[in-house]
């Protein structure tokens, strides 16, 4: 498959934004202000990995109509999916209860989603089609309160992909996409794979982006100016530093690899943003929304 069957039309979702021009042109005119918010990442709901077996996503659906309460519940102007929605290979049921819980979240709040490993296992025309035909092309860009977030496909240089088309593809629309994001006053990146978890020079593993890629894509990051990447996979929270880079590991609504079920809470003031990886059980119940005081 070519580098244009990117473009396939996706079947819409009500409330899923694809990164089609007209939908990112929309999200980008919206407003041009300062007001904090706040915005949530979640990572690796994973339906049918905790008890391993096709048919059995009991665990994972009473984890994510938790998920789906509190995000209903907070109401952020949009939530950030990073990959591994479900678990076994282009398995419909499991991919369609994804569907079935993006489904459930109030149309108010916006969903984007990047797949995760499990979602988009190979470069192979068959997995490629299975993730394009269920939820449009692999990457995002929008813009609000003068941020930029920024969705890539890790697939295409995770785990041991030397550069291909479509990793070139996507860094050149990368490139482009940070150009135009220089006025931003914060810039957040998405993927699945982190490139590190604590240490850009720590040890390859299977759980982060390889040598020579892994320094190819923070020297361009940090060139740009790019505030803090966001990512899943690990299955546990970690959070990381390069230089001014702050690079945030998700830990994960379905099974935890360590550490809790949880998701990612994001505020951004004027002036600075924080993130906490918050337990299922402890979110808050409302945010104040001129403060972003956790109530
Ligand atoms: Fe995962």
């Amino acid at each position: 498959m070519g580098v244009g069957a990117l473009l396939v039309a996706p079947p819409m979702i009500a409330n899923v934004l694809n990164a089609n021009e007209r939908n990112i042109d929309k999200y980008k005119a919206k407003k041009a202000c300062r007001k904090p918010f706040f915005f949530i990442q979640y990572s690796d709901p994973q339906f049918g990995f905790t008890n391993g077996e096709k048919y059995d996503t009991k665990p994972e659906e009473e984890l994510m109509e938790k998920s789906v309460e509190i995000i209903n519940r907070l109401s952020p102007p949009f939530v950030i999916g990073t990959g591994d929605f479900w678990h076994h290979k282009r398995y419909d049921p499991e991919m369609l209860l994804y569907k079935k819980y993006m489904s459930k979240i109030d149309s108010k709040t916006k969903i984007f989603n990047v797949p995760g490993n499990h979602d988009f296992p190979s470069l192979e025309d068959e997995d490629q089609n299975y993730y394009h035909t269920n939820f449009g092309p692999s990457r995002f860009s929008f813009r609000h309160e003068r941020c930029a977030f920024i969705g890539i496909n890790s697939q295409y240089y995770w785990p041991e992909r030397e550069e291909n088309e479509y990793e070139k593809e996507q860094y050149e629309w990368l490139i482009h996409e940070l150009e135009s994001a220089k006025k931003c006053r914060f810039i957040f990146v998405f993927a699945h794979i982190p490139f590190f978890l604590e240490k850009d020079d720590e040890p390859e593993d299977y759980f982060c982006v390889k040598q020579p890629l892994r320094n190819k894509y923070i020297e361009t990051f940090k060139h740009y100016g790019v505030n803090a990447i966001f990512c899943g996979h690990k299955h546990k929270s970690f959070v990381g530093k390069s230089g001014n880079l702050d690079m945030v590991t998700c830990g994960a609504i379905g099974l935890p690899l360590g550490g809790f079920h949880g998701m990612n809470l994001i505020r951004v003031f004027p002036d600075r943003y924080d993130f906490n990886y918050i337990s299922l059980d402890d979110f808050p119940k409302a945010i104040e929304k001129n403060t972003l005081k956790l109530l």
